[in-house]
């Protein structure tokens, strides 16, 4: 076993509150890392660094834990820039563009699909990504959303099962038939590729029986709750992710008091995507009502060809902060921690003793610059398992 010293860190953030400055963030200003076997196994300050077989010097600049995207629709083919270039000239968002990119999946051959998904891979890993969701749900039949899941799976082991994203076209005078066949052989075939299941709950959607079905049917299989919610309009979803016990509803731009304070008193994850809310000029999720209300928040890129053809987690939590006015340190740590808790996952989104050596090394001196200097190409390294990540889009 190879023990690597990360030194001559300026400003280390390990979402660790035992750890230096005692803040959520857990700031070690001058510090080093020290990572064995995959995971961290020391930090703190820089002069009192244990020996190590190999060093990696930082240079002063500023460490944070690799991002958790934990909401992504990353295997599709094609693109829909005429609807977004219609939206920007007025036209409103509804989702309906879905089964344009469902026809092109369809068409789409493997090879196709895992090298789309590659590029994207590749791009959210530069961009400081070392933990990504992806979900399935433009196949809409059983062997198309397998397919789509089995690519995923190469990619990333949290997987989402998303049939029951839209009624596809050719069901559209048997929603019951199509409910039946999600939750029936599409589940069947999808199971064993995935770790959750989730539903798209909201107006030209699924109604709040037929998202309950299906994730039911999904539990049933052994697979883990989640749910696109409250995008659109006021509406079940996230009531039904808590009373479920989901992991996350995402979206949460249309919430009413009950919903807000349900999501305060419950361990499900408010999931935020302001890429979404950019890209179909939706008015912001209110981040703020939701963290005054102490709710767990996170914030993904909902990286999909339609309602957000975003991959950068830097762009996500410069909006986070610009437009939803979040601190800088709650976007932070609602896009690592927080994507880990709306994962279930706490080996990811932190950077104290026993987490995965998953470190993104700023071109700045603190991480307040992901949102002070939007658009700069601030990742300058990413380290997955201690180890530099494969950035090329090969
Ligand atoms: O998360 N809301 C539902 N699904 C996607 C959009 C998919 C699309 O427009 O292709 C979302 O925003
Ligand atoms: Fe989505």
């Amino acid at each position: 076993m190879t023990a690597t010293l990360f030194s001559a860190i300026g400003e280390l953030v390990t979402n660790d509150p035992a750890l230096g400055d005692g803040s959520a963030l857990g700031i070690v200003r001058d510090a080093a890392l020290v990572a064995e076997d995959g995971r961290v196994v020391w930090v703190g300050s820089a002069d009192e660094a244990p020996a190590a077989d190999e060093r990696v010097d930082l240079g002063g600049r500023a460490v944070v834990p690799g991002f958790v995207d934990s909401h992504t629709h990353l295997v599709f083919a094609g693109e829909r820039s005429a609807e977004f270039a219609a939206r920007m000239a007025g036209e409103p968002y509804t989702g309906g563009g879905i089964m344009t990119t469902v026809a092109a999946t369809r068409a789409a051959s493997d090879a196709t699909l895992r090298a789309n998904a590659r590029r994207l891979h590749a791009e959210m890993t530069a961009s400081g990504t070392t933990t990504i969701e992806a979900k399935s749900g433009y196949g809409l039949t059983v062997d198309d959303e397998r397919r789509l899941l089995s690519i995923s799976r190469e990619l990333t082991a949290e997987t989402t099962f998303l049939g029951a994203h839209v009624v596809p076209a050719e069901s559209a005078a048997d929603r019951a038939g199509y409910v039946a066949l999600v939750c029936g052989a599409m589940l069947d075939a999808c199971a064993p590729h995935a770790r959750w299941i989730d539903v798209f709950c909201d107006v030209g959607a699924f109604g709040e029986d037929e998202a309950r079905a299906v994730l039911a049917a999904g539990a049933a299989a052994g697979l883990l709750p989640r749910l696109h919610g409250n995008q659109l309009a006021r509406g079940p979803g996230v009531r039904l992710a808590v009373e479920l016990g989901a992991a996350s509803v995402d979206h949460c731009n249309h919430l009413t008091e009950d919903d807000v304070e349900a999501l305060a008193s419950s361990a499900t994850v408010a999931t935020l995507l302001p890429g979404a809310d950019f890209s179909t000029r939706a008015p912001y999720a209110d981040a703020r009502r939701l963290l005054d209300a102490g709710a767990t928040v996170a914030l993904a890129t909902d990286c999909n060809p339609g309602s957000s053809y975003v991959t950068s987690m830097p762009l996500v939590i410069a909006l986070a902060v610009r437009e939803m006015r979040m601190t800088p340190g709650e976007a932070l740590w609602a896009a690592t921690a927080g994507g880990a808790a709306a994962l279930r996952r706490d080996d990811v989104g932190r950077l104290g003793p026993g987490a995965r050596a998953d470190l993104a090394v700023l071109d700045a001196p603190s991480y307040v610059h992901l949102a002070y200097r939007p658009g700069a190409p601030l990742v300058a390294d990413v380290f997955t398992g201690g180890r530099t990540a494969v950035t090329d889009k090969e």
